[in-house]
């Protein structure tokens, strides 16, 4: 199909789910969301899983058990696809569903259904990836909400991103999906949500609140393909290319946040790949100003997983976890250089946001590091000027979404916020790269499944990996840090 072609449906098919959200109305509570029947598909979503040119992976929960069907109809509304059940189980009070559609056709759109045969889900859409060297897709991070009425904020936010950004072929969530991971808190998600994930294909990363404490609660949402890869119950690890590029979504929420057998993964995913651009999505940030930078686990990121990012030349990281938008200069060794990953820790596309915690400037993130600063709340910091900090306006109080779009050589990343009294979207920071392609070579083949054994195997060095630097590199910094921490407890009441 044409570009342009597919392009247009693209544009349709994001308007009719963008009328769709815009038609909610806030709510005060849970019971604003009617009842499900018991073969009443929801929670349906469209991922990412393998090939992304002919193959979708479909996951969706029932009251009750029932059979398992997806229907996927082309252009002329021909049912088409190779549609292979996946599993399907009781899980926390409902039954999810999970099957994969495959032999699709790259660069087409498409519509489908999900249901028991009988009863259907409305119809939702996806596009499949052309293979060409130019695409779109857009980012958030961060929804973490539990009321009904934050939810349906953040899909505000998200049907700006959608307005802004129409031809985005998919949807990238960096995690924390929701804020206790309870069926009462996905179920409003999916009441916000649900036209979305229905219209666009996703591709998820797990944060660190969407299980707590329920191992699976995350992998049994999605129908990911994560058979190459290492798998982990509190979240997945998983890859796949799309256009001219490489992505790898990596679960931070693991022991440890980051284990030696995911880094090998990771190392060995990374070099099997001659895409020219490889991308990155985690949920915890390695380069952070938020609350969460003082704690051991961002700072282990940056030495470890940044050390893999260094050696297979990957271009950029998107992360979340620190609810305010902070993108670094291209990083390699621990310095800026022109040819290294830029970091960038997605603002919060939710109502939940921090404000910067000046003590980690310098002992724990090198403000030379720091590119853009955007906090979403009023009153506090938002750049950097090498001196001091300066205050964010009411212009910048609201949800964060970016857009990323790939043409050939060149990656345009672009971060907004829409404010949340005026609706208004502002772009807030716009960086783009050049570099030349056909470069990448692959210099890994073979199998990079890791066992289960070797996971726990793996795990041994893992912890020692992580006790020597605890001891040695983050525990110095904190405690040299402690009384300034402690002063901006009791004089700014943050911590
Ligand atoms: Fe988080």
């Amino acid at each position: 199909m044409q570009k342009s072609l597919k392009r247009l449906l693209s544009i349709v098919l994001c308007f009719t789910l963008v009328f769709g959200i815009g038609t909610y109305s806030f709510a005060d509570g849970e019971e604003e969301i009617p009842a499900k029947g018991d073969a009443e598909p929801f929670r349906i979503s469209v991922s990412m899983n393998g090939d992304a040119a002919s193959q979708r992976g479909f996951c969706w929960y029932t009251k009750t058990e029932t059979d398992t069907k997806v229907e996927v109809l082309d252009k002329t509304g021909a049912s088409v696809g190779k549609v292979t059940f996946t599993e399907s189980q009781q899980w926390e009070g409902n039954y999810y569903h999970k099957a994969t559609v495959s032999e699709l056709k790259a660069g087409e759109s498409y519509t489908f259904r999900v249901g028991n045969g009988t009863e259907w889900s409305e119809y939702g859409s996806f596009v499949t990836d052309d293979g060409d060297d130019s695409f779109s897709f857009i980012e958030i991070a961060d929804v973490q909400a539990t009321p009904l009425e934050n939810f349906q904020k953040a899909a505000l936010t998200v049907n700006a991103a959608f307005e802004t950004l129409p031809e985005a072929e998919f949807i990238v969530n960096c995690g924390d999906f929701t804020n206790d991971s309870t069926n009462e808190e996905w179920d409003r998600y999916d009441y916000s949500f649900g036209k979305i994930n229905a219209n666009c294909t996703i591709v998820p990363v797990s944060g660190n609140h969407d299980g707590f404490g329920v191992e699976n609660w995350f992998n049994n949402m999605f129908n990911l393909d994560t058979s190459e890869s290492v798998q982990t119950k509190d979240g997945v690890n998983y890859s796949f290319d799309y256009g001219n590029a490489h992505i790898a979504v990596i679960n931070t929420n693991d022991m440890m946040s980051i284990t030696i057998p995911q880094l090998v993964w990771l190392k060995n995913d990374l070099n099997s790949t001659d895409k020219d651009w490889k991308l990155c999505f985690m949920h915890k940030s390695p380069y952070t100003l938020g609350k969460d930078g003082k704690w051991p686990d961002a700072l282990y990121l940056s030495e470890s997983l940044a050390k893999v990012f260094d050696m297979c030349d990957v271009d950029m990281v998107i992360s979340g976890h620190d609810h305010m938008y902070l993108r670094t200069k291209p990083l390699k060794g621990n310095r800026v250089s022109e040819d290294g990953t830029t970091y960038v820790l997605s603002g919060t596309a939710g109502t939940k946001r921090y404000e910067v915690r000046e003590f980690l400037a310098g002992m724990f993130l090198n403000t030379d590091f720091i590119d853009a600063l955007t906090v979403q709340k009023n009153g506090y910091g938002n750049y950097w000027n090498g001196k001091d900090w300066n205050s964010t306006s009411e212009d910048n109080v609201g949800g964060c979404f970016n857009t990323v779009e790939i043409k050939g050589g060149t990656l345009t990343f672009n971060s907004y916020i829409r404010n949340d009294e005026t609706g208004e979207v502002k772009n807030i920071d716009t960086y783009s790269v050049t570099k030349e392609t056909g470069k990448n070579k692959a210099t890994f083949s073979g199998d990079n499944t890791t066992s289960t054994f070797e996971y726990y195997l793996g795990l041994i060095p893992s912890f020692i990996c992580l006790a020597i630097y605890a001891f040695g590199s983050w525990l110095p910094r904190f405690l040299i840090d402690v009384p300034y921490i402690l002063y901006v407890y009791i004089t700014q009441d943050t911590f």
